[in-house]
């Protein structure tokens, strides 16, 4: 049997959020073939607990574990961490460095799409639709001029590296420019303007299946409020999320390409979510990739998984084959 270590926590907004994910993976992860061990990273503290309550250290030179006396290493790792470090590379180059397998993106691809801005400009290089967008550091002027002629209102400032809509405020006018501002530098030292589009918010899950890229379904997410924000994504009731999008076959299509061509040019690996916002004449422009989707039992990408007509459990074990590979 082969012994996986699920990583789980954190160090963003979407710390419990991971703890969900780990729990709904840990529920379906193929118990004949693994032993899972559920590792808990927050800051600098990288614990395992025992099921006799004991909490024990990991060891960073080769993430093993000592319990009773015994020594455990893992054959890989499920790496269920959303934002830092599990989304960002930074883990993933960790294990790059002491030669550990691990599920999903790899430390390149992870770190390319966890930076909106870098994204953004090599996605539309693909020849993707892409809203036009400004780029600042922490400290450098926000030309206005240049926000009303680009971007016009309302537009979108964010952090360019954040999650869960963190950070992310709609301005109507320039009147609220400074303040969102200000806020994104809370979050990261880099922010993007961006031109809104209005329209439908879609978003297409990729996995590599028997070798092959394939898009899972297209989803349409229902905003209750002004837009996707950190309230409308963690209460019930402030959002719909309806699997398969009552979409034309050719938006689909699409959508649907667009995402399996972005996953394959930015060398993606298990599943991805691609996040895209189409316009009423039927021109879809990406938003963001997440390559640590969320996988809690209400999330989208299960959904998507069981739509495609596979198993939950089917997925996550050729996950791990494809990271032990
Ligand atoms: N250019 C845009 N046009 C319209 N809505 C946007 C735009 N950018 C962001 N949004 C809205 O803000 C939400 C969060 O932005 P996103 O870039 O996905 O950041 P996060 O990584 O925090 O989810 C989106 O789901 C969408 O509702
Ligand atoms: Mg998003």
């Amino acid at each position: 049997m082969k012994k996986i270590a699920l990583v789980t926590g954190g160090d963003s907004g979407e710390y419990e959020i991971s703890l969900l994910t780990a729990e709904n993976i840990m529920n379906q992860i193929d118990k004949t073939k693994y032993e899972a061990f559920l590792i808990h990273l927050k800051n600098n503290n990288w614990t395992y607990t025992h099921t006799d309550g004991q909490v024990v250290e990991v060891d960073r030179k080769d993430f093993s574990l000592t319990l009773n006396g015994q020594k455990i290493t893992f054959d890989g790792v499920f790496v269920a961490i959303h934002g830092n470090p599990g989304e960002n590379g930074r883990l993933e180059g960790y294990f790059d460095m002491i030669g550990m397998p691990y599920t999903g993106c790899g430390t390149l691809s992870s770190a390319l799409t966890f930076n909106k801005y870098y994204c953004n400009v090599v996605v539309r290089a693909m020849g993707v639709p892409v809203a036009p967008s400004l780029h600042y550091f922490k400290g450098e002027p926000v030309d206005y001029q240049a926000v009303a002629e680009v971007c016009g209102y309302p537009c979108f400032v964010k952090p360019c590296e954040s999650g869960s809509s963190v950070g992310v405020t709609k301005v109507h006018d320039e009147t609220e420019l400074a303040a969102a501002i200000e806020e994104a530098f809370r979050y990261d030292s880099q922010l993007m303007v961006e031109k809104m589009i209005s329209g439908r918010e879609l978003t297409c899950g990729v996995i590599r299946h028997d070798g092959k890229i394939r898009s899972l379904a297209v989803t349409e997410i229902v905003a209750r409020r002004e837009f996707y924000d950190y309230k409308s994504k963690y209460t019930s009731g402030l959002h719909d999320l309806i699997t398969p999008a009552d979409i034309p076959d050719e938006l689909r299509n699409l959508i649907s390409r667009f995402s399996e061509n972005i996953y394959h040019e930015l060398a993606c690996k298990g599943v991805v979510r691609f996040d895209f916002i189409a316009t009423p004449e039927g021109t879809p422009y990406f938003l963001e990739v997440n390559t640590i989707p969320g996988q809690t039992s209400q999330s989208i990408v299960p959904n998507q998984i069981r739509f495609a007509g596979m198993e939950l459990s089917e997925v996550y074990s050729s996950l791990i084959e494809e990271a032990l590979r």
